[in-house]
Formats: C-alpha cells, sequence, structure tokens
C-alpha cells in the first residue's frame, strides 16, 4: 500500500465535537494493519537520528510505540495531569476545543538525550508544544516533530519550537 492510499483512510466527520468543526477521524487508519504499518514505517524515517520518542496521550502512544518498536529505541508517555505517580514536569496548554494540563514522568528523560515528539495531528500547536517545552526543562534536545496530519488552518507550526516538523498529509 502506498503511504497516499493509506493516508487517504483518515475520515472527515462534520460537526463533531461542535458544529462547524471537521473531525478527522484516524480510527480506519488504525484499524488496516498495512496502512498502519506503512504510515509507522513513514513516522520511523520522518523522525531521523534520535535516541527515544516522547508520545502525547492518547491517540500519540499508539504510533509513537509502534515507531519505537521499528527504530528499536524507548519511548517517554506524556500524560494527561493526575495520571502519574512521580511527577518530572508540568505544563498547561490550550486545545483547539478546552484546555488541558500534560505532565511528563520523573527521571524519564536523560539530559542531552536526542528526542522526537509523535503524535497523530497537529491542531492548534498547543499540545506538540507544551510536549516540547516539558522536554527541553528535562534537558532534552528535541531533534525532530512527527505527525500523520497538519491542519494547517490552525496555524499549529507557528507556535513549534525550533525542531523540523515532519507531517505526513497536510490539509
Ligand atoms: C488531539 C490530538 C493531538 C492534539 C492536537 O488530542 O491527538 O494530540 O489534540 O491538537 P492541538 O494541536 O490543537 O494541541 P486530544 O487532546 O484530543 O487527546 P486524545 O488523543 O486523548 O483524544
Ligand atoms: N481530529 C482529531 N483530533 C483533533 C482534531 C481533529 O480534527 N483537532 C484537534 N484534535
Amino acid at each position: 500500500m502506498t503511504l497516499d492510499e493509506a493516508l487517504g483512510l483518515i475520515a472527515e466527520l462534520p460537526d463533531f465535537p461542535e458544529p462547524g468543526v471537521v473531525f478527522r477521524d484516524l480510527t480506519p487508519l488504525f484499524g488496516d494493519p498495512k496502512a498502519f504499518a506503512t504510515v509507522i514505517d513513514a513516522l520511523a524515517e520522518a523522525v531521523g537520528d534520535v535516541e527515544q520518542l516522547a508520545a502525547v496521550e492518547a491517540r500519540g502512544f499508539v504510533l509513537a510505540a509502534a515507531v519505537a518498536y521499528a527504530k528499536g529505541v524507548g519511548v517517554t508517555l506524556v500524560r494527561k495531569a493526575g495520571k502519574l505517580p512521580s511527577v518530572g514536569g508540568s505544563v498547561d496548554y490550550d486545545l483547539e476545543y478546552g484546555t488541558a494540563t500534560l505532565e511528563l514522568p520523573a527521571d524519564a528523560i536523560r539530559p542531552g538525550a536526542r528526542v522526537a515528539v509523535v503524535d497523530d495531528i497537529l491542531a492548534t500547536g498547543g499540545t506538540v508544544a507544551a510536549t516540547q517545552s516539558l522536554l527541553a526543562e528535562a534537558g532534552a534536545e528535541v531533534r525532530s516533530v512527527a505527525v500523520v496530519l497538519e491542519l494547517a488552518a490552525l496555524g499549529g507550526r507557528e507556535r513549534l519550537g525550533d525542531a523540523p516538523l515532519h507531517v505526513l498529509k497536510t490539509v
């Protein structure tokens, strides 16, 4: 399966979670083994030479875990607030619809480690920007960010740090 065919499985659901918003749903892509493998291989190449991946709860976990396996590196799970017994960093951020807090597990990142952030969708950029700042505070060198889909109209890439952004599809 080509990457374009795989990305073509992303569904558009109008008026979710509120009227006027077109929700992009990766469920069909996650559920198709060939499409999933194709996208994981593309993300694994995109993140480049890193020692660790950082994944954003929840859909980012699915992608980053598979990419970590493909690359033979570890994955750090950046969690929504209140899930971690030992918190190494915390940051509040704005979502396209709401606000939230992300937390980094304590001692999860070796200072100086080359890390890439993996997530499914870049919308306003708040989630990835918050993750980048958590990683930077922990002493990581954020080498790259890789997402499956960029919602360009929301301008998320303008909010990100300096690391190169790799996007498989832009709408
Ligand atoms: C979604 C998506 C990204 C983020 C993108 O996650 O998976 O992580 O929003 O939005 P942004 O660029 O505007 O920050 P969500 O917080 O809905 O959580 P989920 O993965 O647990 O559904
Ligand atoms: N789909 C899925 N997740 C999202 C979206 C979307 O359109 N926007 C922000 N997070």
